[in-house]
């Protein structure tokens, strides 16, 4: 066991745990933020990624040992009042179906546009290819990315 002191959604939290827990079992067992989801287990779909200063993880293969300080954003720390650009262009667009992959999906929308303002049609095609949505909502997810990026 080891003590972790995490800023997570500007908060300090503190949490004692094995080194090895993946970030994701932190944030929804430790701290009770249960917005970001478990699909996979293993990188692969997308559903848990959060923020690190800004850019997406996948939280589900980041171990806390792993950690060096950086900032961690979830879905719940994404903007004050739910109205982040990337929120309400998922409003407008009616993004969702089940729902369940889409923290992860807005998420990696936001660390997007973080890191390219203005993307293209390939640049929201490939920053949006790790998540996978299998409802199936990909047209409306690159419509929303669009419709955020103005
Ligand atoms: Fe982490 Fe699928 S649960 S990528």
């Amino acid at each position: 066991m080891a003590t972790y002191r995490l800023t997570v959604n500007g908060q300090p939290r503190t949490l004692e745990a094995e080194p090895e827990m993946p970030l994701l079992w932190a944030l929804r067992d430790e701290l009770g933020l249960v917005g970001t989801k478990y699909g996979c287990g293993i990188g692969a779909c997308g559903a848990c990624t959060v923020h690190l200063d800004g850019v997406a993880m996948r939280s589900c293969s980041l171990p806390l040992g792993k950690l060096n300080g950086e900032a961690i954003t979830t879905i719940e720390g994404l903007s004050a009042e739910g109205d982040h650009p990337v929120q309400l262009a998922w409003l407008e667009h009616d993004v969702p179906q089940c729902g369940y992959c889409q923290a992860g999906q807005i998420m990696s929308a936001a660390s997007l546009l973080n890191l390219t303002p203005d993307p293209s049609e390939a640049d929201i095609s490939s920053g949006m290819s790790g998540n996978i949505c299998r409802c199936g909502t990909y047209s409306r997810i690159h419509a929303a990315v669009k419709t955020a990026a103005q």
